[in-house]
C-alpha cells in the first residue's frame, strides 16, 4: 500500500474491550494515535497507558460540554488525529463537534441497525422474539445511530439467551467487524 497509515483517535467510556481489539489490528491501514476518555477511571484508559499510547482524559464534569468538546477537539488536533473512532463511548457529540469532523467519525453499535438505536439493544432483541442479533459499523452524525452503516456481523439468538449471553456473542463479532470496516473506510 502506498499512502501512509490513517491516524485514528479512539473514544471510550469504559472498559475498552473494542478499542483494545481495533489497536490488536492497527498496521498499514490505520494506527492508533490517541485513547481519549470522559471518563479519566476508565479501565480501557489503563490498559492504553500501559501499553504507551497516548491518552487523554477530562469529565466534562464542572466544566459544561463546548469546553470539554473544545479540549478534546484540541487533544485530537494534537495528536494528529484523522478518523475518530468511538469505542463504547456513552457521550452524545455535539452537532457542532459532528460538524467538524464529518464523515470521519465511526461508532460500532451492538444491534443491527436500523433495529435498536440506542440503549438496550440486546434485551430489546430478545424480547421481541428476534432469531438473530449483532453489530454494526456506521458513520456518525446528528442523528443517534442514524448515520450510513459500514459494515454488520450477525449471530444467531439462542432459546435459552439473557441479554448477557447474548452481549458476550455479539461483542466477540464487535472485535472482528470493528477493525475489519475501519481498515476499509480509511481508504475512503
Ligand atoms: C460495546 O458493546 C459497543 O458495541 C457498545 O458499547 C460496548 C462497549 O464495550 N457501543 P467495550 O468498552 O468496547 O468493551
Amino acid at each position: 500500500m502506498s499512502a501512509a497509515p490513517a491516524r485514528v483517535a479512539v473514544l471510550i467510556s469504559g472498559r475498552g474491550s473494542n478499542m483494545q481489539s481495533l489497536v490488536a489490528r492497527q498496521g498499514d491501514a490505520y494506527r492508533i494515535v490517541l485513547v481519549a476518555s470522559d471518563k479519566p477511571e476508565a479501565a480501557g484508559l489503563a490498559w492504553a497507558r500501559d501499553q504507551g499510547l497516548t491518552t487523554f482524559a477530562l469529565s466534562p464534569r464542572g466544566i459544561g460540554k463546548p469546553a470539554y468538546e473544545a479540549a478534546i477537539d484540541a487533544a485530537l488536533r494534537d495528536a494528529g488525529a484523522e478518523w475518530i473512532a468511538l469505542a463504547g463511548y456513552m457521550r452524545l457529540l455535539s452537532d457542532e463537534f459532528v460538524a467538524q469532523w464529518r464523515g470521519r467519525i465511526v461508532n460500532i453499535h451492538p444491534s443491527l441497525l436500523p433495529r435498536y438505536k440506542g440503549l438496550d439493544t440486546h434485551a430489546r432483541a430478545i424480547a421481541a422474539g428476534d432469531a438473530s442479533a449483532g453489530c454494526s459499523v456506521h458513520l456518525v452524525t446528528e442523528e443517534l445511530d442514524g448515520g450510513e452503516v459500514l459494515g454488520q456481523a450477525e449471530v444467531p439468538i439462542l432459546p435459552d439467551d439473557t441479554a448477557d449471553t447474548l452481549a458476550a456473542r455479539v461483542l466477540a463479532e464487535e472485535h472482528r467487524l470493528y477493525p475489519a470496516v475501519l481498515a476499509e473506510v480509511v481508504r475512503r
